[in-house]
C-alpha cells in the first residue's frame, strides 16, 4: 500500500479533517500509540491494534473516552455495523420506525419527514466520534428512545451498555461487496480530505483480508456480535444486508418487537410498514436533494458518497475468481463451528 504523504491538503473544517490532524492528543495517549502495533491506514497516516482491532488514532481516543464517561440508559437503541454494512439504511429504519407516531413515513406527510431534510448521520451520532470530538456529547433525547450509532468492536463497548438494558442491532454484510464499498469510499476520502491517489485495489484487498481495515478485522467485529446474538438475543439482534435486501418487512417487524414497539394491527392494515419502507430504500434517499449535493459536516464530502450502489454482489465487478476465492475462505475457516455464513 503507498505511504499516504503527511499533508492534508484539504481547507475543509470537518470534523473528520480536524480528527485526522491527531493536535489534541494527550501526552498520555500519545505514549499508548507508541506502544500499540501499527500499520499503514486507508485515510489516516496509521492504524494502531487495540486489543486485536484495527482503529484510527482519533476512533481509538473516541472509543476510550466513551468508556470513561458514556451512561447507556436503559431505553437507549445502538445500532452497530462493521464500515460500509448499510449503516445509513440502518439508522433510516430505525429511525423512522421509532419515531413512527410522531413522523408519518405515509404519502401525505411525506414533505415533513426529517429524513427528507437530514442525511441520516445527521439524526443518530456516532459514540466514538462524538466522544472523539467533546469529552462530554450530548445525545439529546429526541422523544423515548434515543438512537445511537457505532463502528466499535462489541467487546471496545463502553461497560455501561452491558449494565444497562439498552438493545443493540447488528447490522453485517458479506465482506466481498463490504471490502469493494470500503475501497471506493476511502479513496473518496483520500483524494479530497488529504489529497492523496487511490489505493490500488489488490492492495487494499490484501490488506482487508489480514483484517488491516478500520475496525477490522472483519470476521471477529462480526463473530463477537454474532455470538453475543446467541448467547443474549434479548440484548442483539443480528441482521445481515442480503437477507434484508430479500425480506425487508420480515426485517422491519422483527426490528419493532425486538425494540418493543411490534406494529398494531391498524398499523399493519393502513400500510406503515410499508411507508416507512419506501422511505427509507436506496432508491428514495439516494435521490433526495439533501443526500446528494449537501457537504456532510462529519465526513466534509458530500452525502451522495454514502449512496453508491447499494447492490448485493457488485464485488463481481472488482473481485479477480482468485481473490473472491481466497476471502471465502478466510471467511469459511475463521466461521467455522459458529453457525454463521455470509
Ligand atoms: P455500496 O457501496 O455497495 O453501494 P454504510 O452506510 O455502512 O456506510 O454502507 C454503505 C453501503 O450501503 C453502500 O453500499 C450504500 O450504497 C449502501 N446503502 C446506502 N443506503 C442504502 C439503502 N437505503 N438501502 C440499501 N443499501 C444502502
Amino acid at each position: 500500500m503507498a505511504a499516504p504523504s503527511e499533508t492534508n491538503v484539504s481547507n475543509s473544517p470537518s470534523l473528520l479533517s480536524q480528527l485526522l490532524q491527531g493536535n489534541s492528543y494527550t501526552e498520555e495517549f500519545k505514549e499508548l500509540l507508541n506502544s500499540l502495533p501499527k500499520e499503514t491506514g486507508w485515510l489516516a497516516p496509521d492504524l494502531y491494534n487495540y486489543k486485536g482491532f484495527w482503529l484510527e488514532p482519533f476512533f481509538l481516543q473516541g472509543a476510550l473516552t466513551s468508556q470513561q464517561h458514556f451512561q447507556a440508559q436503559d431505553s437507549d437503541v445502538i445500532l452497530s455495523t462493521f464500515p460500509k454494512s448499510g449503516t445509513v439504511w440502518l439508522k433510516a429504519l430505525a429511525f423512522a420506525l421509532i419515531t413512527r407516531k410522531q413522523f408519518l413515513a405515509s404519502q401525505e406527510s411525506e414533505k415533513s419527514h426529517p429524513l427528507h431534510t437530514n442525511n441520516p448521520h445527521e439524526l443518530i451520532p456516532y459514540l466514538e466520534f462524538s466522544y472523539a470530538v467533546k469529552e462530554r456529547p450530548d445525545f439529546a433525547l429526541a422523544k423515548g428512545s434515543r438512537l445511537l450509532a457505532t463502528h466499535l468492536p462489541l467487546s471496545l463497548f463502553p461497560k455501561s451498555v452491558w449494565e444497562s438494558k439498552c438493545k443493540v442491532i447488528y447490522l453485517c454484510r458479506n465482506p466481498k461487496d463490504t471490502v469493494v464499498s470500503f475501497w471506493h469510499f476511502m479513496n473518496k476520502l483520500r483524494r479530497e480530505l488529504r489529497g492523496l491517489e487511490a489505493l490500488p485495489f489488490p492492495e487494499a484487498f490484501d490488506s482487508y483480508c489480514r483484517g488491516v481495515s478500520n475496525t477490522g478485522p472483519f470476521w471477529d467485529h462480526v463473530l463477537e456480535h454474532w455470538k453475543e446474538s446467541l448467547e443474549n438475543p434479548r440484548k442483539v439482534l443480528f441482521f445481515k444486508y442480503e437477507e434484508m435486501k430479500k425480506e425487508p418487512e420480515d426485517h422491519l417487524r422483527r426490528m419493532a418487537a425486538f425494540l418493543g414497539c411490534p406494529f398494531s394491527q391498524e398499523e399493519e392494515e393502513s400500510g406503515v410498514v410499508s411507508g416507512i419502507l419506501k422511505l427509507c430504500s436506496f432508491e428514495s434517499l439516494s435521490n433526495l436533494e439533501v443526500n446528494k449535493n449537501a457537504i456532510n459536516g462529519g465526513l466534509g464530502v458530500e452525502n451522495g458518497v454514502l449512496f453508491r450502489k447499494g447492490k448485493v454482489g457488485d464485488w463481481r465487478n472488482y473481485l479477480t475468481d482468485k481473490m473472491a476465492k481466497t476471502l471465502d475462505q478466510i471467511v469459511q475457516e475463521k466461521f467455522t463451528g459458529t453457525g454463521l455464513m455470509l
